[in-house]
C-alpha cells in the first residue's frame, strides 16, 4: 500500500503583506515532508488551536505554507520504522504536528515514528478523534487533580468553558468518576445539555468573573478544570478551598492573570498548568490508556458534529467566536 495519486489538504498560504488565505488544495506525495511513517488519515478533529492555525496565527502556523490539524487518526500505508507496519491503526500527535510542520487536515501525512501511537485497544479511530486533543487535555487535567489529592469527597469541582471541547469532556469525565461538577458557561441555553452530561449545577459565565479587588473570595471549590484563563481563572483561584487544585490549559478569556499570592500562601492552593503538546511518548501513552479505560465516557455521538475538509470553514469561524458546543470531527 502507498499513496494513491494526488490527494486533498487544507492549505494556508501567505497572500500579500501579513494576509493569509486558506483553500482546499490538491497535492502529491512529493509535497509531504520526509518521515518514517506515512499514514492515510480517516479522521481529524477541530480544536481551538487548529482554528488559530487556519487563520495563520503565527503562534500556531509557525511557517507558511501551513497545513493545520494537531491530531489525526488513520492507517499506516508505508513505514520505515520496524515498530509500525502497513495496515496498523494509529494516532498522530506531536508538539510540531499542525504547528511547525504540516498537520492533519490532509488525506495523507508523513511523520517521524515518535509522532505515531498505536490506537489503544479499546478505542476505534473515530472515537479517538472525537476525544482528540480536547478529550486528552481534559483527561490530563483530571489526572493532575487526582495527583493533587482532589478526590470526589472533597467537594464541588468547577469546569469553565463547559460547552467547549475540553470543557464538555471534563464535565462528563468528572461526573463519571463521581465528582460533583459545577459547569460555567456563556451558553446558558445549554444548561439542560450540560446537566444531561453530568453537571450538578450550571453557573452563568459572568458570575465567575469577579472584578472586585478582594484578594480572596468565599472558598467554594475543591478543584477546578479551567479552560479559559484570564479573569475567570483568577476568580476561580480566589474562590478555591484549602489545599485545592486548579488546572489551567486555555486562554480564550485572556492570557493575563491578575491576582495576589493570598490563595497560594493562605489556602495552599495549587495552580497546575496543563500542556498536552510537550509531553513524553510514555506519558502521552499513559494518559491515552486512561482515556480509553476509566475516563471513557458515553454519549460521544450526541456531542459530535462531523464534517469534511470542504465543510470545515464555518466551524473554524464558530470555534473562534466561542460558538461551538461539543466536538467537531473531520472525516476524510
Ligand atoms: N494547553 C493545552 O495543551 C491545550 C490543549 C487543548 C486546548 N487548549 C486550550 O484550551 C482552550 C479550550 O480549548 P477547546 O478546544 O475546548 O476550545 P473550544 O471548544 O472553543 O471551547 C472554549 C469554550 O470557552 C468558552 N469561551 C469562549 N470564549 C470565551 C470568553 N471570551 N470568555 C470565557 N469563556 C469563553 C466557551 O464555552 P462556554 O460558552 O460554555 O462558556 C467555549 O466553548 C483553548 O484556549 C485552547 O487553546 C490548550
Amino acid at each position: 500500500m502507498s499513496i494513491d495519486g494526488d490527494f486533498k489538504c487544507l492549505m494556508v498560504r501567505k497572500t500579500s503583506g501579513k494576509n493569509v488565505a486558506r483553500s482546499l488544495e490538491t497535492i502529491t506525495a512529493s509535497d509531504l515532508p520526509q518521515g518514517d511513517v506515512t499514514v492515510k488519515l480517516l479522521y481529524s478533529s477541530l480544536n481551538y488551536k487548529d482554528a488559530l492555525g487556519a487563520t495563520g496565527h503565527p503562534g500556531v502556523a509557525m511557517q507558511l505554507p501551513h497545513i493545520p490539524g494537531i491530531d489525526g487518526g488513520g492507517i499506516v500505508v508505508e513505514s520505515k520504522d520496524p515498530y509500525f507496519k502497513t495496515g496498523d491503526e494509529v494516532l498522530v500527535f506531536h508538539a510540531k504536528f499542525g504547528t511547525a510542520a504540516f498537520g492533519a487536515y490532509s488525506e495523507y501525512v508523513r511523520v517521524p515514528a515518535d509522532w505515531v501511537y498505536p490506537l489503544p485497544a479499546k478505542l476505534r479511530l473515530r472515537t479517538a478523534m472525537i476525544y482528540g486533543t480536547a478529550g486528552f487535555t481534559a483527561a490530563q487535567s483530571i489526572d493532575q487533580l487526582e495527583r493533587h489529592g482532589v478526590t470526589p469527597d472533597r467537594g464541588d469541582v468547577l469546569v469553565t468553558g463547559a460547552t467547549g471541547g475540553v470543557g464538555t469532556f471534563a464535565v462528563k469525565m468528572l461526573a463519571k468518576l463521581g465528582y460533583q461538577v459545577v459547569a460555567v458557561t456563556g451558553k446558558t441555553d445549554r444548561a439542560d445539555w450540560l446537566k444531561a452530561n453530568g453537571a450538578r449545577e450550571v453557573v452563568a459565565r459572568h458570575e465567575m468573573n469577579d472584578t472586585s479587588s478582594r484578594p480572596l473570595l468565599s472558598a467554594r471549590w475543591a478543584g477546578a478544570v479551567d479552560t479559559v484563563g484570564g479573569n475567570p481563572l483568577a476568580t476561580v483561584l480566589r474562590g478555591t478551598k484549602l489545599h485545592g487544585c486548579v488546572t489551567a490549559c486555555g486562554l480564550v478569556a485572556g492570557h493575563e492573570l491578575s491576582l495576589t499570592v493570598y490563595p497560594f500562601i493562605l489556602r495552599g492552593v495549587t495552580l497546575q498548568g496543563v500542556d498536552s503538546a510537550n509531553i513524553s511518548y510514555a506519558e502521552r501513552t499513559r494518559i491515552w490508556n486512561r482515556l480509553a479505560d476509566e475516563f471513557a465516557v458515553d454519549g460521544l455521538d450526541d456531542m459530535t458534529t462531523e464534517t469534511n475538509l470542504k465543510g470545515l470553514g464555518p466551524f473554524i469561524d464558530n470555534i473562534l467566536n466561542g460558538q461551538v458546543a461539543g466536538r467537531v470531527i473531520v472525516s476524510f
